[in-house]
């Protein structure tokens, strides 16, 4: 064990490559670690540029991780060395990323979209048809909906709230607020996000609960660079970061991991300082626009902010603070009996398992993301929610099956905004 990591030390830096690539030949393993050693050497692999797509340190749980031609001999090496299970679970990311891509392209001329009404779940929208669609909610139900411009991104695109509310003009109640598109390539959040919205807008009957004394204040797309920039092309689907440039020893690489750039024990466990990095932290806390305006926006709705949900994919897991630390907060246990009731829920609606805890207990340490800032600057509850993954890479439930996770998504989070809503 010890022989095998001083090797992997000989190997770093050398497999960084967070840039546009072609992944032809590169593989998906799914590891599953059985002892305390083997899940230590999963997550070495992590901090040495292994991409793990989906990542938990919890014994007997099913990890992912994408392994280039570069790093196979090596990552042979090492699993059978600790006897790790691993299985081959995509043997060319290159071959289904060019499929999936395809097969949009063909979407898109068999279902093109004006922006105007509902949003089918049929497909993927870009950024502009989101913006789109909840200008034209506004629009449409004046007295519920309001929308608002929160900031542009790097690359100035607009970044606006959708406020949803039961249209009695009450001010000041208690909020809940989520986000969705963190990360570029988990396509499946903003849908699912897109989802809660037609819920809660044009379902208002049957949701009128949720709206009595709380207020909604949802920003679909918080990473609407990487977001667009992972729909350019096949060379780019793996995007996970923001888009502004940062140089590094004479070469440039593109944007910082938006759920490692807040200024909450920023950097201090779980990213990286090289900008080629997936999970770079940014050259400082808040180097990015799209993180000040999540932020600014929290601090506005700090003191009636009761609930924050942001919305990942994959691994069916739900997180709550700390992610910086193992210590658990003060009122863990409330955090816990929310997380719990939305896995429940959607046990009982589907029977997907959810594995619910705090996001350094479940899943690694990992400092500077959006819930424990969330959870910091006032909000009584903080969740991450990473959804189901499907599809050849995890990051692409196929078009038919959008609508199965995102009706599960919201079953998941209406039962835990039903208990918010009853405990606070
Ligand atoms: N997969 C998410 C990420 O890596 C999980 C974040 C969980 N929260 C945390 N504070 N570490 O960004
Ligand atoms: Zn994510």
């Amino acid at each position: 064990m010890k022989y095998s990591l001083g090797l992997l030390v000989l190997f770093v830096g050398a497999t960084l490559v967070a840039a546009d690539q072609d992944y032809e030949g590169y593989r998906i393993y799914e590891v599953i670690p059985s002892s305390a050693d083997q899940a230590h050497l999963l997550h070495q692999l992590s901090l040495q540029g292994y991409d793990f797509i989906s990542e938990t340190r919890l014994l007997g749980h099913p990890s992912r991780v994408i392994v280039s031609p570069g790093q196979l001999e090596q990552f042979e090496r090492l699993v059978e060395a600790e006897n790790m299970t691993h299985n081959l679970v995509n043997s060319n990311l290159g071959a289904s990323i060019a499929e999936e891509f395809a097969q949009r392209q063909m979407q898109r001329l068999l279902a093109p979209i004006t922006g105007k009404g509902r949003l089918s779940t049929e497909r993927y929208y870009t950024h502009e048809e989101i913006i789109n669609y909840i200008d034209d909610l506004a629009q449409r139900f004046p007295s519920r909906v309001f929308v608002k411009t929160v900031g542009w991104s790097y690359e100035k695109r607009v970044l606006k709230t959708i406020t949803i509310t039961n249209g009695d003009g009450k001010a000041n109640k208690k909020v809940i607020f989520m986000d969705g598109g963190f990360h570029a390539r988990e396509w499946i959040s903003p849908a699912a996000v897109l989802y809660v919205i037609d819920q809660l807008v044009e379902q208002f009957e049957e949701n009128a609960h949720l709206l009595k004394d709380y207020d909604w204040v949802i920003l679909p797309l918080v990473n609407a660079d990487g977001y667009e920039h992972s729909q350019t092309g096949t060379l780019a689907r793996m995007w996970r970061k923001t888009r502004q440039p940062y140089t590094y020893g004479g070469q440039t690489c593109y944007g910082a991991d938006p759920n490692r750039n807040f200024d909450f024990h920023w950097n201090e466990e779980g990213a990286s300082s090289n900008p080629c990095a997936d999970t770079y932290a940014g050259p400082t806390a808040f180097s990015e626009p799209e993180t000040i305006t999540v932020r600014d926006l929290m601090h506005s709705l700090a003191d009636r902010g009761i609930m924050y949900l942001t919305i990942h994919s994959y691994g069916n897991y739900l997180l709550y603070p700390w992610g910086w630390t193992s210590d658990l907060p003060e009122n863990w246990e409330d955090l816990d009996a929310v997380a719990r009731t939305g896995a429940e829920a959607i046990q009982n609606a589907t029977g997907t398992e959810y594995t619910y805890g705090s996001s350094t207990n479940v899943l690694y340490i990992a400092a500077g993301a959006s819930d424990d800032y969330g959870y910091y600057a006032g909000f009584n509850v903080s969740i991450t929610m990473e959804l189901t993954g499907a599809g050849s890479i995890g990051f692409n439930p196929p078009v038919t099956r959008i609508d199965e996770f995102v009706t599960e998504t919201w079953i998941g989070i209406r039962a835990m905004a039903e208990k918010v809503i009853e405990m606070y």
